[in-house]
């Protein structure tokens, strides 16, 4: 795993920006899976500059999204399709019907979970997964508990992740109960993953999911066993980490070969 531990939040947006551009650059048709939440914001904040100054393009791009309240529709001011829209996709240069986020609404959520599955093997499977962690350590929604095989699914949600998103309703009881997920298994199969973190409510659940055992309890530390993860931290969600002089060493070590060291 590469650690990339930088002072602010902006730094570790614009790092993280810089390999989704390299990404890009390489395949100009990349399936990117996408995360909502305030985690990944000052990264879709740098690639829709990016894409201003003409030096990528979304054109080719496919995206598939993490998950979505059971329950919302695309229209609604709290769904994970709105959050989608009106932060990155409005004003990037994307075909949004090659943007892909669960539908909140299929009534048959079986059968949807298995059609979203489906389309992204149709797509030739997810090149590179963005990731948030919740202060649990959650991935998507994979609550603590969830199988480290689980698949696209409904998930009921945990009172702490209820809690954390009080913030965007009018209050806690308008949160949704439920959502459709991809699953830790879904996120594993990605071909290489990022997930950004920041902040001091982070750092238990970042030092659990680096240098903590694998546990479904953190949903997260299953990254572990993924061959290409890169973690970029700021500082305060860093905090917490036992071997930050390796990671720092590493990092040095990169530049020294111009390669990256998974
Ligand atoms: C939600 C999302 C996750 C996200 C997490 C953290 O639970 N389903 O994908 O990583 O929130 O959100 P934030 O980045 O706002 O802290």
């Amino acid at each position: 795993m590469r650690v990339i531990i930088r002072k602010t939040y902006e730094e570790i947006s614009i790092e993280a920006a810089n390999l989704v551009r390299a990404r890009i650059e390489k395949k100009p048709d990349l399936v990117l899976g996408l995360a909502t939440g305030s985690s990944p914001l000052g990264l879709y904040k740098e690639l829709i500059n990016m894409n201003r100054k003409k030096l990528i393009s979304f054109k080719k791009v496919r995206t598939f999204n993490l998950d979505e309240y059971y329950g919302l529709k695309g229209d609604h001011p709290q769904s994970y399709r709105y959050f989608m829209d009106t932060n990155f996709f409005n004003h990037i240069d994307i075909d949004k019907t090659n943007t892909m986020v669960p539908d909140g609404t299929a009534k048959d959520w079986e059968e949807f979970c298995i059609y979203y599955e489906n389309q992204i093997k149709k797509s030739g499977g997810i090149d590179l997964q963005v990731l948030g962690i919740g202060s649990d350590g959650h991935i998507a929604f994979n609550e603590p508990g969830s199988s480290l095989a689980s698949r696209t699914r409904l998930v009921a949600l945990d009172a702490q992740t209820i809690e954390d998103n009080a913030r965007f309703f009018e209050n806690k009881d308008q949160v949704p109960r439920f959502a459709l997920s991809m699953g830790v298994g879904t996120i594993l199969e990605a071909k290489e993953i990022i997930l950004i973190a920041n902040g001091k409510k982070k750092a238990p659940a970042i030092a659990k999911a680096i240098e903590g055992p694998i546990t479904s309890l953190i949903s997260a530390s299953a990254l572990q066993m993924h061959p290409r993860v890169t973690y970029f931290l700021d500082q305060e969600a860093a905090s917490e980490l036992k071997r930050i002089d390796y990671y720092k060493f590493v990092e040095q070590a990169e530049k020294e070969i111009g390669k990256e060291i998974f």
